[in-house]
């Protein structure tokens, strides 16, 4: 009797264990970083829409951060990106090298590809010609830059599998980001406004990734809304901003001060509902008379030009870093959390679908809690998306809060593509300044159909939106998602993932017609679209039903696109030097703080993008061998190039010599390619001579 109850208890005490492993069990995790860097000068930056913000150099090279989540049966891609955000041919191409290399792994449905959204990175790389026409066209060389640097993350993510844990967590990080549109967050209903005690979003959310035999912290996810323009549209060094920098910030710390890309431990900063969030914490203000913009419109005097937003530091190279030094510290404080933090279990999911934006008839709740009906527009795009935002404003006259037409501007638009009455009347109260949806010669340009994609891992739900949603939009999403799982879900919003279609405001917001209203290309309802899809595909998930994948979107010839960007037809020094030659020495003894510079006779840095290399080496003499001391990728370099005459040109280098250097004997190199006539690139390099650093 009594060994055979011992044996029932041995019985119900394997089951019990054996239901407890099921649902406790860990994943198969992986993580990667690869090199995405695209051409280093000559192209034109993607964000500000600048003609003038042509890249020079390289501050911080461009990297995605890839992580792999198995649960034993399905598996999620999340990748984050270094690039102002990506278009679905950029997801397409991804999807077919892996395909490639590992069949039907990945997927549509089971990649996200997220942008962090630094508008300091070239362009060229989006196909819909709206996006491409102000970098002169597509640039192919960008854009395989940024499919090969994704894929070689995922890759080493696939190759890194190890069994793991993952933790949520969060924290409040209160000096780094503030509205850039408070005016139009002031539209929503004050009872909505009540329920948040800010008017942007205050907290850091983190995914944390822990190998479970070592318990060592193998990567972490940190999602923070804000937009990475502490560099202004005047810079033209390649630079992953505020963002990129705290990732190589926490990388650096978790991998014993390894040089950036070089770790194993990769965190990823990714971009969220950032629509109307900016890191220029000092605010907007005149910077032609010292007094404070006009709120509605953004103005001095009438004008958009003056009205700029800065800081915290004095220049965009240390707004930079003060704003990626807290949102790194905050990480790292979330990260050390033991006590806060919560393990993620249960299933891993993922859905696509495909939205035919204009098409949709949608009814969805308002923030008063009202009911409201509304249609998808055909994509335009309002008179303020020209006046810029005071993180950049725009060039011609126009300013933010615009509901009225002009009559010049109505006869060059018509010269495009005229919209319809049906579109102005969909539209309104947008003044439509583009009817980009009408605008399908040679190609389209803008997206008509787009992804919308939802992943869940246990019961924290990735939303990977198509576009920058604002902080109220954002809030409303995440609650329509919550409802549908249940009341401890996360839901977190992966900005600019898949596709890209600018921004997705509030119905009320929109109502303004600032730059992001302007910006909401698919009319006053294009957040209640999403709102409606997001909450089908997270029932979906939830009740483990298939949806149809949706319409196919707009595939290009990527043959054909419309490009007005040459590649580089030759390189030639001047009379009487050599590629290499170094004709500015540095000084022969610097101290700390001291910026030291050499100027090397060049080629131009797009006949070698140097992935997994460096433009530069600052090397310190260690007995008879020279040791690496800083390459193109750490903060304390900056490699900048210039076409001196014709087919020269020189290459500046720039070390900035930090606090606690050791003491010694020093030299710098450069490295590059020059383009002979017959068009072989050939490497060459230079060496400065040795300086001492004292
Ligand atoms: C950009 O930042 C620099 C300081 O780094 C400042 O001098 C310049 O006025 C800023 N320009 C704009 C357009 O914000
Ligand atoms: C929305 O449309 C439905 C069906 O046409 C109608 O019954 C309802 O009253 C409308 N709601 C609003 C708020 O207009």
């Amino acid at each position: 009797m009594v060994q055979r109850s011992m044996w029932r208890l041995g019985a119900a005490c394997l089951l019990f264990l054996a239901l407890c492993s099921q649902t406790k069990a860990d994943y198969q995790i992986g993580v990667g970083i690869a090199d995405s860097t695209g051409p280093a000068a000559g192209i034109i930056f993607m964000g500000y829409a600048k003609l003038t913000q042509r890249g020079y150099g390289l501050h911080l090279r461009q990297w995605s951060r890839a992580f792999i989540i198995d649960d034993g049966t399905n598996r999620i891609v999340f990748v984050s990106v270094d690039t102002g955000m990506v278009g679905y041919g950029i997801k397409e191409a991804v999807i077919e090298n892996l395909e490639a290399l590992y069949g039907d792994t990945y997927t549509v449905q089971n990649v996200i590809i997220s942008g962090t959204h630094t508008h300091s990175t070239p362009g060229g790389f989006m196909d819909h010609l709206l996006f491409d026409i102000t970098i002169l066209g597509h640039v192919k060389q960008t854009f395989e830059a940024l499919v090969e640097g994704i894929t070689g993350s995922i890759i080493k993510a696939h190759d890194s599998m190890v069994t793991g844990k993952i933790y949520i967590n969060s924290g409040t990080l209160l000096n780094a980001n503030i509205n850039r549109s408070p005016a139009s967050y002031d539209m929503n209903p004050d009872a909505e406004k009540e329920l948040y005690s800010d008017n942007v979003d205050k907290e850091m959310v983190q995914l944390k990734f822990v190998n479970s035999e070592s318990s060592e912290v193998i990567g972490a996810i940190n999602w923070f809304p804000v937009h990475p323009v502490s560099m202004n549209n005047t810079n033209g060094y390649i630079t992953s901003d505020n963002v990129g920098y705290a990732a190589i910030l926490m990388e650096k710390d978790l991998n014993g001060g390894a040089f950036p890309g070089q770790g194993s431990v990769v965190t990823a900063f990714a971009s969220t509902n950032l629509g109307d969030v900016s890191p220029n914490i000092n605010g907007p203000i005149c910077t032609n008379t010292g007094e404070e913009c006009e709120y509605v419109t953004s103005t001095c005097d009438g004008e958009a030009q003056f009205c700029i937003a800065s800081g915290p530091g004095d220049d965009m190279f240390e707004s930079t870093r003060i704003i990626a030094e807290r949102m790194y510290g905050k990480a790292v404080e979330i990260l050390e959390d033991t006590a806060g933090q919560v393990e993620v279990t249960g299933a891993v999911s993922a859905i696509n679908q495909f939205v035919d934006m204009p098409a949709q008839i949608v009814t969805y709740t308002l923030g008063d809690g009202n009911e409201i009906n509304g249609t998808g527009c055909i994509a335009a795009m309002g008179y303020s998306f020209a006046a810029g935002t005071t993180d950049g404003p725009g060039e011609f006259d126009f300013v933010q809060g615009t509901t009225s037409t002009n009559l010049l501007w109505e006869v060059l638009r018509d010269l495009l593509a005229p919209p319809t009455e049906e579109d102005v009347e969909c539209q309104a109260p947008k003044p439509i300044l583009l009817a980009t949806g009408q605008m399908v010669e040679p190609y389209d340009w803008h997206p008509r159909v787009v992804s919308t994609q939802l992943a869940f891992i246990g019961n924290v739900a990735i939303a990977a939106v198509p576009g920058e949603f604002t902080t109220m939009a954002g809030r409303r999403l995440k609650n329509v998602i919550k409802s549908a799982m249940s009341s401890d879900a996360t839901v977190i919003i992966a900005g600019l993932s898949n596709h890209y279609t600018h921004y997705v405001t509030t119905y009320e917001e929109y109502q303004l017609q600032r730059y992001e209203g302007a910006s909401t290309i698919y009319g006053p309802h294009t957040l209640g679209i999403y709102l409606n899809q997001y909450e089908k595909l997270a029932e979906a998930l939830v009740t483990s039903t298939v949806l149809e994948p949706g319409p196919e979107p707009y595939v290009f010839d990527r043959d054909k696109l419309f490009s007005l960007v040459f590649p580089v037809i030759l390189d030639h020094p001047d009379l009487n030097t050599k590629y290499g030659t170094c004709i500015l020495q540095p000084p022969s003894s610097v101290t700390a703080g001291t910026v030291v510079t050499a100027k090397f006779v060049a080629g131009h840095p797009r006949n070698n993008l140097m992935h997994d290399s460096t433009f530069l080496r600052v090397e310190r003499l260690d007995g008879d061998e020279w040791v690496l001391v800083a390459n193109d990728a750490v903060w304390e370099t900056k490699y900048r190039w210039e076409r001196t005459y014709l087919a020269a040109s020189e290459a500046t280098i720039e070390w900035t010599v930090p606090e606690g250097t050791i003491p010694g004997t020093y030299r710098m190199q450069y490295f590059g390619a020059a383009k002979s006539l017959f068009g072989r690139a050939l490497p060459h390099s230079g060496t400065t001579n040795t300086f001492t650093v004292i």
